[in-house]
């Protein structure tokens, strides 16, 4: 026997509805010798308009006890623009050193693209998490003014970026097709592109059996819509991969689809795991969402903390729910109550 401590945080608009059916799902795939253990954090809009916190220390420190994270979604129109993707969001992943951003795509049958045909897609981003641009790395001078001077200084350090890289050779290593491409934009960010092109070039002499391809960002955007096929594993930088994974879900059955896991893989403190998508206030509290992201990310945390049958459970649940869609509505809870009757039977 053993137990799941999880923290969860709902967060706001559609955040809250969709984590309560990846709660369900999970409740309904553990076995009954797990003991699940979850606390919930009122964390968000409504706490900030309460109390104009975003993450207190103590809470902070609470987290760190648990053994995963689950967040629905953060923001609202009544926040201002970066007061809770970096007093919340972003603190968490940089304070539990989140290196490992982990989204994967894939489309499964009977689910639609925008893209011709019916192509292949089964690829996962590992996006760096704690680098780049979003470091909070830059300034501004004579603010407002007709003569502002803005930077936004990309962070790069050869820690970071090998161990991301590492990560990413382990994951294209342990996948059928073993291919891993870099994506980067080394034509004109040439600092930083050399340090990830050599380092990328370094660690896969230990990766003989992996198939390398390199690409410019601007590149790859292309052959996501022209051949997806091509990409197993992908590894980028922060903002890269921020942009191309939101593309990747655009591709590959919508942002409804779409999961990921901010990883620690040392285990020094909790990973996290959240839908791509955010808070959708258009349809907050109408029963619209689909809960499927957060599902899937559900099963990105049980495949984490070690649960990969239940993982694989959940996965094959969610492809055989998406097989029978037919276009009739479903309210959010009833398509968290049909994965939970899957995953369990
Ligand atoms: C994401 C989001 C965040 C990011 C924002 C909300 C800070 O877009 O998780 O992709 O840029 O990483
Ligand atoms: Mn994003």
């Amino acid at each position: 026997a053993s137990s799941i401590n999880l923290a969860v945080i709902p967060g706001d608009g559609i955040g809250q509805e969709v984590v309560a059916q990846g709660l369900k799902v999970l409740n309904a795939v553990l076995p009954q010798d797990v003991k699940l253990e979850t606390k919930e954090y009122d964390l968000g809009a409504q706490r900030w308009h309460r109390t104009g916190e975003t993450l207190p220390d103590a809470e902070l420190e609470a987290l760190k006890g648990h053994d995963a994270i689950l967040l629905g979604a953060i923001g609202d129109p009544s926040v201002p623009s970066g007061v809770l993707e970096r007093g919340l969001l972003l603190k968490l992943r940089f304070a539990f050193d989140h290196f490992i951003n982990l989204r994967p795509s894939k489309l499964f049958p009977n689910t639609a693209t925008p893209l011709a045909g019916s192509p292949e897609i089964d690829f996962v981003v590992v996006r760096e998490g704690t680098e780049g641009p979003y470091t909070g790395n830059g300034g501004s001078l004579r603010t407002g003014t007709e003569h502002e001077v803005a930077t936004e200084v990309s962070l790069n350090t050869a820690f970071g970026v090998e161990r991301v890289v590492r990560d990413a050779f382990e994951r294209a290593a342990a996948r059928p097709r073993k291919k891993l491409t870099l994506v980067h934009k080394n034509n004109v960010l040439v600092y930083a592109g050399h340090l990830w092109k050599n380092t990328f070039d370094k660690v896969a002499a230990e990766y003989p059996q992996v198939t390398t391809d390199y690409l410019h960002v601007d590149a790859a955007t292309i052959f996501f819509v022209t051949q997806p096929e091509r990409f197993d594993v992908i590894v980028t930088d922060n903002l890269f991969g921020d942009i191309l994974t939101d593309l990747a879900a655009a591709i590959s059955g919508g942002i409804g689809l779409a999961a990921s896991g901010n990883i620690n893989p040392t285990g020094a403190f909790p990973s996290m795991f959240e839908p791509v998508h955010g808070t959708a206030p258009d349809i907050a509290g109408q029963g619209k969402a689909d809960p499927t992201a957060t599902v899937l990310s559900v099963a990105l945390l049980l495949r984490h903390l070690g649960y990969e049958a239940q993982a694989v459970r959940i996965e094959d649940a969610v492809s055989a729910d998406l097989a029978e869609r037919d276009g009739t509505a479903r309210t959010t809870d009833e398509i968290g109550d049909a994965l939970a009757v899957r995953v369990a039977g």
